[in-house]
């Protein structure tokens, strides 16, 4: 970068004690003109108190500056809170052990759209509607057969979920609550259906439609193998264990994905071009294609013997090469998600009789020397949610190729929440970040003949 660098110090103000409960600020001091101003901060029901820069420019002439917004708050939300310290994932103040142990997706879903868990009646109400919404307009059926067999499911989603939005013209309202809502369920109810179609797609083998006497995840693991030749019942084993996996991927605060639906949304895009924008998002290999990246990583390490030479390139740098699966913005502790996971992955394994599979020996050797290590120790990298989740998925028998399009189908729930609650948010205006401008500064132009 090439700025100036130059310091304001900041300096809050003593914390008052309870009883004078005043309202904190922060005073910026410039240490070359000795003007200072004061920003007020603002206190969440928990974790980091934010200062309140909503002025910083019209006051001080200045930017602030967090490239990848390390230290930036995006806005204020009801939905998800993590502790990366303590490795702590609530969602609508629920921990995410407690929600993945004790409810199916469907109640979770609930709970991420309305605030609170569904009562019985609830429960079954909002399990029909998002059951009646999951076939697909007949004329998809075009838009898979645009694409080549061999495409990548992510952009099958990311065009198809597009699409959606030229077919609901009954629903585009955004500031219809109903059509926020109605459009919601559609979304939440077609990506299982969606995911599915993609893979037998690239099997050139039939769809297989939604059944309405199917939970949502054992109605996914049904149009993801069944087919028209012969009756096929879901392992309940196997249903659990997904629909476990997908409330571990549910949301998580605003994540990169998130943010991107976020966005999009604040420019008053309609929601299904939104959650597209989430899904090209949640595909690269940082974020959510990381749990595609887990298992190509695993497949070249081989065999344990030659962990130690992967661990030394992860920690070489001018080695490009990272433990995908490893390492956290937040979380600077486990994460609590792939503690969780672990219990379904000996589960799926216990069920399809395999005894030892050598990518999980391979995963679990490298998790125990990694952790051992003082690089990952001094750096706090730990494994997180797409550590493990590839492991299961394949032994399911989902191709490696289909990883991230589970995430995208779980995680639209939490994209759809987060933007519900934006597009309701009085305060929310169009995103537009600004910039520290390094590049040329106005110049005289040169004719053609000018340049040399
Ligand atoms: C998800 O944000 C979310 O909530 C995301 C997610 C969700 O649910 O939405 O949790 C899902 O995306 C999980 C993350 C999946 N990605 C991977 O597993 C890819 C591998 N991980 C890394 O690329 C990395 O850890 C990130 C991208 C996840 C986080 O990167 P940060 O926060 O920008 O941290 P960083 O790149 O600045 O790393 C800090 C240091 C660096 O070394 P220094 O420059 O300080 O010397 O740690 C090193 C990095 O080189 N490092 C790693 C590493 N991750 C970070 N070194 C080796 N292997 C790794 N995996």
């Amino acid at each position: 970068m090439q700025g100036k660098a130059r310091t304001v110090a900041m300096t809050t103000q003593p914390k008052t004690a309870p009883k004078t409960k005043r309202s904190k600020t922060v005073t910026l001091k410039d240490n070359q003109t000795d003007q200072s101003w004061s920003f007020p901060v603002l206190e969440g029901a928990t974790g980091p108190d934010v200062v309140d820069i909503r002025k910083f420019y019209s006051e001080t002439g200045m930017f602030t500056y967090d490239p990848g917004f390390t230290s930036t708050g995006s806005c204020d939300s009801k939905i998800t809170y993590i502790d990366g310290g303590k490795g702590i994932l609530l969602h609508r103040g629920y921990p995410i052990e407690d929600l993945a142990e004790k409810c199916n997706f469907e109640e979770v879903a609930y709970l991420m759209l309305n605030g609170e868990l569904p009562n019985s009646s609830q429960k079954r109400q909002f399990e029909h509607d998002i059951t009646y919404h999951s076939m697909l307009h007949e004329q998809f059926h075009n838009f898979y057969s645009g694409f080549r067999r061999d495409g990548h499911p992510m952009a099958i989603m990311c065009g198809v979920v597009g699409a959606l939005s030229a077919f609901y013209h009954d629903s585009l309202d955004i500031n219809n609550p109903e059509h926020r809502m109605v459009s919601s369920y559609r979304l939440i109810a077609k990506m299982p259906t969606i995911a599915a179609w993609a893979f037998k797609y690239s099997l050139g083998q039939p769809f297989i439609y939604p059944r309405n006497d199917l939970g949502y995840a054992e109605n996914f693991l049904h149009m993801m193998f069944a087919t028209p030749c012969e009756s096929y019942k879901v392992s309940p084993t196997l249903a659990k264990a997904m629909d476990r996996i997908l409330i571990l991927h549910a949301d998580h605060e605003q994540n990169a994905s998130t943010s991107t639906v976020r966005l999009a949304g604040s420019s008053g895009a309609n929601p299904f071009a939104c959650i597209a924008a989430g899904i090209a998002s949640l595909w690269g290999p940082a974020h959510g294609g990381a749990n595609e990246a887990v298992l190509t990583m695993l497949n070249e390490i081989g065999n344990k013997n030659h962990i130690p030479e992967f661990v030394k390139r992860a920690k070489d740098k001018d080695d490009p090469f990272r433990l995908m699966g490893f390492g956290h913005r937040v979380y600077k502790n486990y994460d609590p998600r792939a503690r969780i996971m672990s219990r379904p992955c000996h589960e799926v394994l216990e069920e399809l009789g395999i005894k030892n599979n050598p990518l999980l020996d391979i995963a679990m050797e490298l998790e125990r020397i990694a952790l051992e290590d003082d690089y990952f120790i001094e750096k706090k990298l730990y494994p997180n949610v797409d550590f493990y989740s590839g492991i299961i998925f394949q032994a399911m028998g989902i191709p490696v190729t289909m990883f991230t399009a589970l995430f995208a189908l779980a995680r639209t729930t939490g994209w759809i929440a987060q933007w519900q609650e934006m597009i309701g948010d009085p305060l929310q205006k169009i995103g537009r970040p600004r910039q520290l401008y390094t590049g040329e500064t106005k110049r005289k132009f040169l004719t053609l003949e000018q340049r040399t």
